[in-house]
């Protein structure tokens, strides 16, 4: 069964995908173990509300992500679906990171890989997750437009890269979307990147829109165990305690209106405009139903208004890493 999930065009030459995303990540990695079964139901589900984009990387548990996508997508839901795939970053057998290839023979022995994990003969768009400092952009992208060339890639994406580097990027090859942190916690994009992608007619794919999961809870507690986020400012001591009085303005704004604090906050990241579209992370079937269900279709947000309090403090985030 399928509803009518709003669309969106990513880029200005891109598909039309669904205006949300769900970002897999958190289903291999990160946030703690995985969930196996509950995995598969949740990407179901999110087929069956019409979530058509599809956010992972090749590192989200060293492959697992890709093979549980895999899963997911038997029985002719792979073309139904939009998969976007980043690569580059290095781990070890323990999943410690250490460093970054992005080097033209890394970038076609990645997609290879990739290619054979997802059973599947074409990514749609595939991304650097980051700069490789000792590669130039040109080199990285111009591998890329050669396994576009070959057919194995459809689109161009970048991911956490400044306005130079994007426009040195899409005078190689077309950049169909960057990815970046959008959220009502994280706007640093808004100064240079935004114009510089509106400009050239490149989509945005919004990641962290509930601050990984910051947003959705005043109560959150600090991650603890195996969850990557304890090593975030955003999430630590004095900066939690103030990020919580945030979202506790948050979720007084968002009963007003008769939704949860983090449909609002991916309703904010819709309401920037056309060209953004926010991917959602979720590891169950729940929240992954709660953010499609309601958000962005008729809350309004505003520019300006209560969800940006002028005597809050400032949210405390800083250091992103995947
Ligand atoms: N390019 C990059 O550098 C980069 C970096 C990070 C992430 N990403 C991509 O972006 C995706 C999303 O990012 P993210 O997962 O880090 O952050 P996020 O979407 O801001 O937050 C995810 C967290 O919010 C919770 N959540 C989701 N929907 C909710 C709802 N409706 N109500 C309450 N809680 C809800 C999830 O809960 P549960 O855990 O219980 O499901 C999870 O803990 C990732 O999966 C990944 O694909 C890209």
């Amino acid at each position: 069964m399928s509803t009518m999930l709003a669309t969106r065009r990513l880029g200005a030459n891109g598909p039309e995908v669904s205006a949300l995303g769900l970002g897999c990540m958190g289903m291999s990695d990160f946030y703690g173990p995985a969930a196996g079964a509950e995995s598969l139901a949740t990407i179901q589900a999110a087929l069956d509300a019409g979530i058509t984009l599809f956010d992972t990387g090749d590192f989200y548990g060293m492959g697992h992500n890709e093979l549980l996508l895999r899963e997911a997508l038997r029985g002719g839901r792979r073309g139904r679906v939009f998969l976007q795939v980043k690569f580059g970053a290095q781990r070890d057998r323990t999943g410690a990171f250490l460093g970054f290839d992005a080097r033209p023979s890394a970038v076609k022995t990645a997609l290879a890989y990739t290619l054979r994990r997802l059973d599947t003969d074409y990514v749609d768009l595939y991304q650097p997750a980051r700069l490789d400092p000792a590669v130039p952009i040109e080199d990285t992208v111009g591998a890329i437009a050669d396994c576009v060339r070959a057919g194995y890639v459809r689109h161009v994406g970048l991911s956490e890269m400044g306005a130079v580097t994007i426009r040195r990027a899409h005078a190689v090859h077309p950049i169909t979307a960057v990815q970046i942190e959008y959220s009502l916690m994280s706007r640093s994009l808004e100064t240079a990147i935004l114009p510089t992608v509106r400009a050239l007619g490149i989509g945005v794919t919004a990641y962290g829109v509930l601050s990984r999961g910051l947003l959705s809870d005043p109560r959150r507690r600090p991650p603890a165990g195996p969850d990557f986020r304890a090593h975030f400012p955003r999430f630590q001591g004095e900066n939690l305690r103030r990020n919580q009085m945030l979202v506790e303005a948050l979720q007084g704004i968002a009963a007003e209106k008769g939704v949860t604090p983090a449909q609002l906050a991916i309703a904010w990241v819709l309401s920037r405009g056309v060209d953004v579209l926010p991917l959602i992370g979720a590891r169950t079937r729940t929240p992954s139903a709660r953010s499609t269900s309601r958000s962005g279709r008729t809350i309004r947000t505003g520019s300006r208004g209560p969800c940006q309090p002028s005597r809050s403090p400032a949210p405390a985030t800083a250091q992103r890493k995947w």
